[in-house]
């Protein structure tokens, strides 16, 4: 199939760090699958804030890594690299990714794929991997959430924070969340979070504690850190676990130990993108085993906010950065 491919293809790239008017069309060759890789014709990108704070300079791809932003694609399997099962081709995927997404070909770890059922339109896909993996790895098997227990989440409208709504209601959590206005509150309550604060507003520690009847939430996923470290200490039930997935609000906090020694608590976090492919492989088999039949039988969606044609990133870029989106942003690129 390789030698139908074209030789080049439009990326979006850019030359330096800086804002979204940066990111331009760029013509590249096709990159080629080495062994147990797949080339994927992408027909959407997901855009993530992690493509914006690399754009900005301060999120360099991984050593390997192609240097074309986008962490997660859908589209159709085009070329094989050696190892990998016939049976793949032309098949529709969407898949996590290191780099590259924003192109009209992607390479992906074939192992880090799953395929598009039937009722999931490929931008849906391309909405899903980032957010799903993050998700899934830091409340489920990080932060070992499990049923009848209560997720506190911050920025509920972001794409993380609704995947993680979505998810812990599908898995019998207690959701609750913080949002930064009343119209994002609503929006993260038809979502089927139980309780959503606006924290410009309202106390979200005394809200969680009132609404866990004094207890506290037993899991909270936290994208702010800095200043809410200690707050969501505060907002912890014992044997709460507390896990850092960004650090949008501050790089340093400062917390009372005693509280983490007398609550037994558990500070934990991750960062996926750097992780192994072999360690990607076995997360994305759980997703696939755990996940995906609930996206399979329509019962787990992404909540997709807007698409923007792929000339169109600096726009779409422009959009995450002013914050009035809700959900998943995604770029058209077939
Ligand atoms: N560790 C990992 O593996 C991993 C993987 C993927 C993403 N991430 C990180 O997760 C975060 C969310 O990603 P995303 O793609 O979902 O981005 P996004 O849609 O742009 O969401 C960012 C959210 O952060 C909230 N926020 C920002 N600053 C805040 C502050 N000071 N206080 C309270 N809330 C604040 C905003 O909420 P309001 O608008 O309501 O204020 C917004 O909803 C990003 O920082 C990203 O880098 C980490």
């Amino acid at each position: 199939m390789s030698d139908v491919l074209p030789a080049t293809m439009t990326a979006i790239g850019y030359d330096t760090p800086g804002g979204p008017e940066v990111l331009r069309a760029t013509t590249l060759p096709v990159p080629r699958p080495d062994a147990g890789q797949v080339l994927v014709q992408v027909a959407f990108a997901g855009v993530n804030r992690p493509d914006v704070i690399q754009r900005q300079g301060f999120y360099p791809p991984p050593p390997g890594a192609s240097p074309v932003p986008g962490l997660e694609i859908a589209g159709t399997i085009a070329a094989l690299g050696e190892g990998v099962g016939p049976e793949l081709l032309g098949q529709e995927v969407c898949a996590l990714v290191t780099g590259g997404g924003y192109a009209e070909f992607c390479l992906a770890d074939a192992r880090h794929c799953l395929p598009v059922p039937e009722g999931l339109t490929l931008a849906e896909a391309a909405a899903l991997p980032e957010t799903l993996f993050t998700v899934w790895h830091n409340v489920f098997e990080r932060g070992y959430a499990g049923e009848g227990e209560t997720l506190l989440v911050h920025g509920g409208t972001s794409g993380i924070g609704t995947t993680a709504i979505l998810l812990g209601k599908a898995f019998g959590l207690t959701v609750v969340t913080t949002c930064g206005s009343d119209e994002k509150c609503a929006a993260a309550r038809d979502l089927g979070a139980d309780l959503a604060i606006n924290y410009r507003t309202q106390d979200f520690v005394e809200h969680t504690r009132a609404f866990t009847h004094g207890r506290g939430a037993d899991v909270v996923l936290d994208m702010v850190s800095g200043s809410y470290v200690a707050r969501n200490l505060e907002a912890l039930a014992e044997d709460g676990r507390h896990v850092t997935i960004a650090v949008l609000g501050g790089l340093t906090a400062e917390i009372n130990m005693a509280k983490v020694m007398a609550k037994r608590l558990v500070l934990t976090g991750s960062t996926l993108r750097a992780r192994p492919d072999a360690f990607k492989a076995l997360l994305a088999d759980e997703i696939a085993n755990q996940v995906w039949p609930l996206v399979e039988e329509g019962r787990l969606r992404p909540v997709m906010d807007r698409t923007f044609p792929l000339g169109e990133a600096p726009a779409a870029h422009a959009r995450m950065e002013a914050g009035a989106h809700i959900g998943k942003i995604v770029l058209a690129v077939a």
